[in-house]
């Protein structure tokens, strides 16, 4: 597998091997990866002719009370993950590379970015929305794999490709869970032995909806007081946020006609943990 550091090797490579005709897929990552970026891997390999994977712990997605220096970063054991899964090249540039000190340019995706997550969140959706952008141009992919435990961070790039027209396109691939239901993320590495217990409500708590939902119940406010009763017995987790919104737009629903997204957002000790589903009626 093949790393680089620098944007201008980076540029160089992929502009050779689109020169070659080769279809160039890029899964972007912080690092630290787990089961579910593997999972990302395996679905790029299918989706075209070179795979690049890049790590970068984006400061810019950070706010200022957030975990940009404690997140956890692991570059060797990574780098023999991404081997072992055919990963053609690594792309790992420095802070300094990808944000110069006259650095002033910032892409904010409109609505989308300040509700749910966003709305605890403030800014990280601009440096989101910002340093894909910037590894679009930089990576130059055909193809972009994003994991869609980020439901919002997906519907963000979304819109931002087709609102400024760039030619890449995405595939959002499903939640990957431990065996035990809780979804794959880095911060898990935050939680100790019990607080992983008591984080496991947050699954549990999408299945209680889903199974309202097959049992013919359509109303978010039974939907969502059920979800939060199911975590609110675990006095750890913390919820921040539990709505049900239009799976597109992300505004919230009252009524669940078509599809919606359920989504929520805790923190358990030290982590902020997040979980969707789709909710649909029907069988
Ligand atoms: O989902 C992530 O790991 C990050 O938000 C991303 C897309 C790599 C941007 O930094």
């Amino acid at each position: 597998m093949k790393i680089l550091e620098h944007i201008s090797d980076m540029r160089r490579w992929s502009e050779a091997e689109r020169c070659a005709g080769r279809r160039i897929v890029l899964v972007p990552t912080m690092g630290f990866l787990h089961e579910g970026h593997l999972s990302l891997m395996r679905e790029g390999k299918k989706l075209g002719d070179r795979l690049v994977a890049s790590i970068f712990v984006n400061p810019a997605q950070f706010g200022p009370n957030e975990d940009y220096s404690a997140y956890p970063r692991h570059l060797e054991r990574d780098r023999g993950l991404l081997e072992k899964e055919g990963v053609d090249l690594l792309f790992r540039p420095s802070a300094e590379e990808m944000y110069s000190a006259g650095h002033r340019t910032y892409v904010d995706v409109e609505e989308l970015s300040s509700v749910l997550c966003g709305a605890s969140r403030p800014g990280h959706f601009r440096g989101v929305a910002t340093v894909v952008a910037k590894l679009f141009n930089i990576v130059r992919p055909h193809v972009a794999v994003f994991g869609l435990k980020d439901y919002q961070q997906f519907r963000i790039i979304s819109r931002m490709v087709e609102d400024l027209n760039l030619d890449v396109e995405l595939i959002g691939h499903p939640i990957v869970r431990d065996e035990d239901g809780l979804a794959m993320s880095s911060r898990n590495a935050y939680l100790s032995e019990e607080e992983r217990k008591a984080a496991l409500s947050l699954s549990r708590s999408l299945i209680k909806a889903r199974e309202l939902v097959s049992q013919g119940e359509r109303r978010s406010s039974v939907i969502i007081a059920a979800v939060r009763a199911e975590i609110g017995k675990e006095p750890q987790v913390r919820i921040d946020y539990v709505q049900l919104v239009d799976a597109a737009g992300l505004r919230p629903v009252e009524r669940i006609h078509d599809e919606a997204l359920l989504a929520l957002a805790a923190r358990v000790g030290k982590a902020r943990l997040i979980d969707n589903t789709i909710l649909k009626p029907g069988p």
